[in-house]
C-alpha cells in the first residue's frame, strides 16, 4: 500500500445525474440500471502507475440531494479535483451548475483545485443541453469539460486520466 502520491477527487453535481454510476464503472467496470441514491457519502480508491509513480486516488462521492448538502459540504476541503455532473437530458441539471459553482467556491479550501464539467448519459436521446452550451459553461468557469456515459462506458476513463494527469502536472 505505499504510494507516491494521494489524489482526492470529489464527485458533485444534482441527484441521479449519475456520480455513482461514473464512479462505478471507473472503478469496478461496472452498471446498472437501478442504483440506490447516494446516502451522504461513498468512497472508493483506485491505484494508478503513472510514469513510473504509483498515485492512489481516493474518490468521494457525494449525495445530490439537497437534504445532505450540509454534510458533503466539509467534503470540498483539500479536494485536488472537483468534478461537476449534470445529465445531458435534464435542463434543471445543467440550470442548476450555478448552484453547485457557488458551493465549489464556498467550501473548496484549494484555489488550484481543478474542475471538471461532465456531460453524462450522452448514450440517450433527446438531449436538452446542446454539448456547446456544456463546453460554453466550462470555459466560462474555467473548468475542463467532457461528454460521457457511464452506461455505455464512453470516455468515463479518459475523463478521470485527463483530470490526473492535469493535477500532476499543476
Ligand atoms: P445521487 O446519489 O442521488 O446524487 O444520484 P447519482 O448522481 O449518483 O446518480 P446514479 O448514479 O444513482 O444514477 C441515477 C440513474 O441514472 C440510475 O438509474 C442509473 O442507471 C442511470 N444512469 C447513470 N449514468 C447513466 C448513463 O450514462 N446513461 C444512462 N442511460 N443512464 C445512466
Ligand atoms: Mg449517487
Amino acid at each position: 500500500n505505499k504510494y507516491d502520491y494521494l489524489l482526492k477527487l470529489l464527485l458533485v453535481g444534482d441527484s441521479s445525474v449519475g456520480k455513482s454510476s461514473i464512479l462505478c464503472r471507473y472503478s469496478d467496470n461496472q452498471f446498472e440500471e437501478k442504483v440506490l441514491s447516494t446516502i451522504g457519502i461513498d468512497f472508493k480508491v483506485k491505484y494508478l502507475k503513472i510514469d513510473n509513480k504509483t498515485v492512489k486516488v481516493g474518490i468521494w462521492d457525494t449525495a445530490g440531494q439537497e437534504r445532505f448538502r450540509t454534510l458533503t459540504s466539509a467534503y470540498y476541503r483539500n479536494a485536488h479535483a472537483i468534478i461537476l455532473v449534470y445529465d445531458c437530458t435534464v435542463r434543471e441539471s445543467f440550470e442548476n451548475l450555478d448552484v453547485w459553482i457557488h458551493e465549489i467556491d464556498k467550501y473548496s479550501t484549494n484555489k488550484n483545485a481543478i474542475k471538471m464539467l461532465v456531460a453524462n448519459k450522452i448514450d440517450k436521446p433527446n438531449h436538452e443541453v446542446t454539448k456547446n452550451e456544456g463546453r460554453n459553461f466550462a470555459f466560462d468557469n474555467n473548468m475542463l469539460f467532457c461528454e460521457t456515459s457511464a452506461k455505455n462506458d464512453y470516455n468515463i476513463n479518459y475523463c478521470f486520466e485527463e483530470l490526473i494527469q492535469q493535477i500532476l502536472n499543476n
